[in-house]
């Protein structure tokens, strides 16, 4: 174990509130680990922040209607303020547009360029000339080549999830002006990372104790090859290049946002009085730093960032990066468009954090996704939190204060059963740290709660309610070894459980500032007074999670009222009513605007079989002369129809969008070919 730790948390984009997601993916795990190794001892720091640039605070300043200024003051403010409500211990919490953010960035950036790390290339790019800018691939919108989506995003289509450059959009338009976009030629800087290929392979051959799910991705980028990745951007937002030739251009926001980790623990050594301290935590090689990410952040953390640090050569590497996989809510994807999320900020409105730390502690999606649920919150607040850790503590403080006087009892003759059931509270602490230790939070909490398990039952099975008239000196056994339990915990349960914990070893005398190897099997000595009982954790009725269900499937259903334009579904047809349509494809090998009319081009179709002729109402948005080779489906067996006089045999289909526009239903299957 090295002497320090460097704990980060992924920078969450300032572009929104704090949701579940965001903290079983990245923030709990990593104040779970950072409050454990300090309850340890240990020397460690966990540093965060905003990520305050790139495209996803551009576009939520579009859609909301103010600067990304405004949006990046509304939401690091708040964000900050709501972590540290929940508990999350961060260190430092910065932002990337603080002034040593932006030079140390550009100092990186400056460094690799002068170590001749960078090629610059020209590049043809989407460019909106009403706007006057280049586009970022997110800008560009169209359709989606492989299913068809209209709505696809220039790097991603979110429907199918197939990653995507803007050329590959079938009409791409630009997401601002709603006009087709120009090619234009630009220069960028990029990071050759196929070059740093053989030392990420070999770097991550040495790390076999990471996560399975981390490992697996790392290898599929490293078959694949790794290529050169563009770490600037035409962009107003941002860090600016710091070179005369790259006026006009900013940092690539996954260059400049892990660079926060290190401005953050600079502004953090500032405010410590002494600015060089951040020195040690990157540069001495007596440290671990430890990245935790939602796994969609794996790339970036454990092959982008590392050749990065690696190529810098003044700072350490990751240690290990712990990424967790996503958090569903109530079995569904979460997703903040469409309303289906819990926000932190309403969430603590109605409950107290420590409630949803043990929950989704509990079930963090540590190896594979995992699912919230408010029944599945209230079943563990009341069979776990209540019915076991909370009966336990209140039967033994209360039971101490009816007969004992709020004493501690004296641990004299005891039996086989006490003194093994002392003894579990070594071997519990033993699991729990390992536990720790390997980034298993799940089991930690498991095994801290276990403890609680075993005091329940030898409180029942040594049945003090019966001895303290029969065998007082059993009965105060019993009482000093379940309150050494309690204590055990308070001290224990607290990396979970922080506000809850302080109130338990308050009631019981345990310092506060007892430490991990402070907890042994006499932490309250005999004879101490104890404070009176109280009810630790409160039963959450059903009425209150079914409030929490309705909030969410009503915001959902509003969102998708509001965001569905769409014409409701058809009736139901029977499978030989869809069976009758000849449905084919085919190429559009000639097309004319049919004169006089508003809506009607006249196409030639090759069907492979045949060449058909037919009208499609589509002159309103396309020209005849753009839609000759498209790739089309049609209705091949319509009975031919004569519109203005001219007759079509045949219907092309086309998919209207929720804006009334008209998309072409394309395949790449060869003329004739039937659509079954
Ligand atoms: O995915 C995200 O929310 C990014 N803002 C995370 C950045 S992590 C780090 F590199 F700063
Ligand atoms: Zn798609």
């Amino acid at each position: 174990m090295s002497k320090r730790i460097l704990v980060t948390s992924a920078l969450p984009y300032a572009n929104g509130p704090i949701h579940l997601g965001h903290l079983a993916g990245a923030y709990l795990p990593s104040d779970l680990y950072t409050r454990f190794q300090r309850l340890n001892g240990k020397d460690i720091i966990h540093i965060s922040g905003s990520d305050e640039h790139g495209v996803p605070i551009t576009i939520a300043a579009e859609k909301e209607g103010i600067t990304p200024k405004e949006v990046v003051e509304r939401y690091h403010t708040g964000n900050k303020e709501v972590f540290e409500k929940f508990g999350i211990d961060f260190d430092y919490y910065g932002r990337t547009s603080s002034d040593t953010h932006r030079k140390t960035s550009q100092d990186f950036f400056l460094r690799l360029h002068e170590q001749g790390v960078f090629t610059k290339k020209k590049q043809e790019q989407f460019y909106d000339e009403e706007a006057d800018m280049f586009l970022p691939d997110r800008y560009v919108k169209g359709t989606c080549p492989v299913c068809g989506h209209p709505e696809a995003f220039g790097d991603q289509c979110e429907k199918c999830g197939t990653s995507l450059s803007p050329t590959d959009l079938i009409d791409p338009v630009s997401a601002i002006t709603g006009n087709k976009p120009l090619v234009k030629e630009t220069e960028h800087w990029f990071i050759p990372l196929g070059d740093f290929q053989p030392w990420l392979k070999e770097w991550l051959a040495s790390k076999p104790d990471w996560k399975s799910n981390v490992l697996g991705q790392c290898k599929s980028w490293l078959d694949a090859g790794l290529g050169e990745r563009a770490v600037t951007r035409d962009l107003s937002w941002g860090v600016p290049v710091p070179l005369p030739e790259g006026k006009g251009k900013v940092l690539y926001v996954w260059f400049d946002a892990p660079i926060g980790y290190i401005s953050a623990t600079k502004e953090w050594a500032e405010e410590q009085g002494n600015p060089d301290l951040w020195k040690t935590y990157w540069q001495d090689e007596d440290t671990s730093l430890i990245h935790f990410i939602g796994k969609d952040n794996i790339v970036f953390h454990c092959i982008m960032f590392p050749a990065m640090l690696k190529q810098h050569g003044e700072f350490v590497v990751p240690e290990n990066v712990p990424a967790n996989e996503f958090l569903n809510l109530e079995g569904r994807k979460l997703s903040t468009s469409k309303g289906w999320a819990v926000w932190l900020h309403e969430y603590l409105e109605e409950f107290e954090p420590d409630l949803l730390r043990f929950v989704l502690g509990s079930t963090l999606p540590e190896t594979k996704d995992s699912d919230f649920s408010w029944k599945d919150f209230q079943n563990r607040v009341n069979s776990e939190l209540a019915d076991i850790l909370g009966n336990f503590v209140f039967r033994t403080t209360s039971f101490t204060h009816r007969f004992f006087n709020g004493e501690v009892p004296i641990l004299s003759n005891s039996s086989g059963l006490d003194t093994e059931t002392l003894e579990q509270i070594g071997l519990q602490k033993k699991k729990i740290e390992k536990a720790y230790n390997t980034f298993k939070f799940r089991e930690a909490i498991a095994e801290t709660m276990q403890l609680a398990r075993i005091g329940n039952r030898y409180f029942t099975e040594t049945e003090p309610w019966k001895t303290r008239k029969e065998n007082p000196e059993a009965c105060g056994n019993t009482l000093y070894v379940c309150l050494q339990i309690c204590a055990a915990i308070s001290v224990m349960f607290q990396p979970v459980l922080p506000g809850k914990m302080a109130l338990l070893r308050n009631q019981l005398g345990v310092p506060d500032g007892a430490k991990w190897q402070d907890v042994n099997n006499q932490l309250v000595p005999a004879g101490q007074l104890i404070g009176q009982e109280e009810i630790l954790f409160k039963k959450i009725e059903d009425d209150i999670v079914d409030k929490q269900i309705e909030k969410l499937n009503l915001r959902a259903g509003e969102s998708t009222t509001q965001k569905n334009p769409f014409p409701p579904l058809k009736n139901i047809i029977q499978y030989d009513d869809f069976a009758s349509l000849d449905l084919r494809t085919g190429t559009i090998i000639e097309a004319k605007k049919v004169k006089k009319s508003k809506k009607l081009i006249q196409i030639k179709v090759d069907l492979g079989f045949e060449i058909r002729s037919m009208l499609s109402g589509i002159a309103e948005y396309y020209e005849a002369e753009d839609i000759i080779g498209k790739k089309v489906c049609v209705v091949a067996n319509l009975a031919p129809r004569k519109m203005m006089g001219i007759e079509s045999k045949g219907m092309v289909l086309m998919a209207e969008d929720s804006q009334g526009v008209l998309h072409f239903v394309s395949s790449e299957a060869e003329p004739g070919s039937p659509i079954t």
